[in-house]
């Protein structure tokens, strides 16, 4: 009796370390994302029309373009490559669209110096309609990680009642427990506040709803029911969101306010969007100044020398990827002008005028007007009254530099007093400097 009585006191200890043990949750990896992500996704440009042939080729061009050595090393692919699961539940590619199967697609990114991401959804049903991971968080990792991935974009469509942080805290588990590094890309569209809660469950958040090449906001346009039809998030009503958001992004945990449009264009219920260069341009800046994971979504086979051009500056890519990992505010908000700065490593800061309006504007960039007192997210000030930067202009690289400070005239000889750079902002488009303190 003693015995028995010894024995069950025994299980009943060690009852609750076991139970513990099969549901202890697994951290997310680390050092995957200490910058933002770059690379290139499938969906703004071709959604579900992808193959195998697309990606390859896409795979040569981030190459021959330049893209890889400038950063983009992820290349994702989007809904739509999935075909149905076997008898045990396993998810199988599309074996029409990719006959040689992920695993062999994987295989070449890789021999291309480049990484290959995949997509899923949280939900029974991914957003275009194939097979959900609901129920099969597991079975799928270890899929992804025997394939060779290492990224995955996770959707939020057809999840019904699941709970958002209990349904991504059981994928980044299931990804750790599969053991391969893969970046996870949550993608819930802001809908559950994931900055509140997600910094050690994704590497990446997005903040809004579906982007499209639109730089202004677009207006409503209802069906024959009265519904309003979907319409693009322009790339101003997105800075609006994921402004706010700012002090919530870090090294490893960014807030992603969705993908690029440089260079792309959309036709959708019978309406044409595409941005001008200028427009690209602007948005491409306000990305970097952001701090976004920068996933291009555009047609590389088929680039502009523009486009090219504004998604390989290195100065504005360094800008992105600074290793402070703070991402920028918005100092003043005018009716069509932005002035906006982001503190970087080694006390230097990016700076940005963006012009929303239809005409250039022209201003004087008074620096003892354009303090920045970031105490709070940062603990950075600019203190234009006592540090003298140096300028570099981003865009137009031959410019010359000017100082923050200059040497007084008149009354003022002998001081160091505030300088006034007149610069014009073209319409829907930026001016952007480094900032360096002078030795
Ligand atoms: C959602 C996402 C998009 C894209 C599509 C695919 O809308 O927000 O980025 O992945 O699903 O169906």
């Amino acid at each position: 009796m003693k015995r028995l009585t010894i024995f069950i006191a025994a299980i009943l200890v060690a009852l609750p370390a076991a139970a513990q043990r099969r549901t202890a949750d697994l951290p997310k990896f680390e050092g995957l994302a200490d910058t933002p992500q770059m690379g290139w996704n499938s969906w703004n440009c071709f959604m579900t029309e992808i193959n195998e042939d697309l990606i390859k080729a896409t795979a040569d061009a981030m190459v021959e373009l330049g893209l890889v050595d400038a950063g983009y090393i992820y290349l994702n692919l989007d809904d739509g490559w999935h075909g149905d699961r076997d008898e045990l539940g396993f998810i199988t590619c599309d074996p029409v669209k990719f006959p040689s199967g992920i695993k062999a697609l994987a295989d070449y990114v890789h021999s291309k110096g480049m990484k290959l991401g995949i997509y899923s959804d949280a939900g029974d049903f991914t957003c275009a309609g194939y097979s959900g991971s609901r129920g099969h968080e597991y079975q799928d990792a270890i899929t992804y990680a025997s394939w060779g991935i290492d990224y995955l974009k996770y959707d939020w469509c057809a999840t019904q009642n699941a709970n958002p942080k209990g349904s991504y805290i059981l994928m980044r588990n299931a990804l750790a427990k599969a053991g391969r590094p893969i970046l996870f890309s949550m993608c819930e569209w802001g809908s559950n506040k994931p900055w509140e809660w997600a910094a050690d469950v994704g590497h990446s958040w997005r903040t809004t709803g579906d982007i499209g090449p639109a730089f202004l906001p677009v207006p409503i346009t209802y069906n024959e029911q009265g519904r309003p039809n979907w319409r693009p998030q322009s790339i101003i009503d997105i800075i609006n969101q994921n402004e706010p958001l700012r002090k919530y992004a870090g090294p490893g945990h960014w807030n992603d306010p969705d993908m690029l449009e440089v260079g792309n264009n959309i036709t959708v219920n019978g309406i044409y969007y595409e941005m001008t260069d200028s427009e690209d341009r602007a948005h491409f800046t306000m990305w970097c100044m952001m701090a976004a994971p920068l996933i291009l979504g555009n047609d590389l086979t088929k680039i502009t020398p523009e486009a090219l051009a504004t998604i390989t500056n290195k100065e504005m890519i360094a800008i992105d990827q600074d290793p402070l990992g703070v991402q920028g505010l918005r100092l003043i908000n005018e009716e069509t002008l932005q002035y906006w700065f982001k503190p970087l490593a080694n006390g230097e800061w990016a700076f940005c005028v963006m012009n929303t309006g239809e005409e250039p504007a022209n201003i004087a960039l008074d620096w003892s007007k354009l303090e920045v007192d970031d105490q709070e997210v940062s603990g950075r000030k600019t203190s234009f009254d006592t540090i003298n930067y140096t300028s570099k202009n981003i865009w137009n690289p031959k410019e010359k530099p000017f100082t923050t400070l200059v040497k007084g005239k008149g009354k003022q000889r002998g001081q160091m007093v505030t300088n006034v750079v007149n610069v014009t902002v073209p319409v829907h488009d930026v001016v952007a400097y480094r900032l360096t303190p002078v030795k």
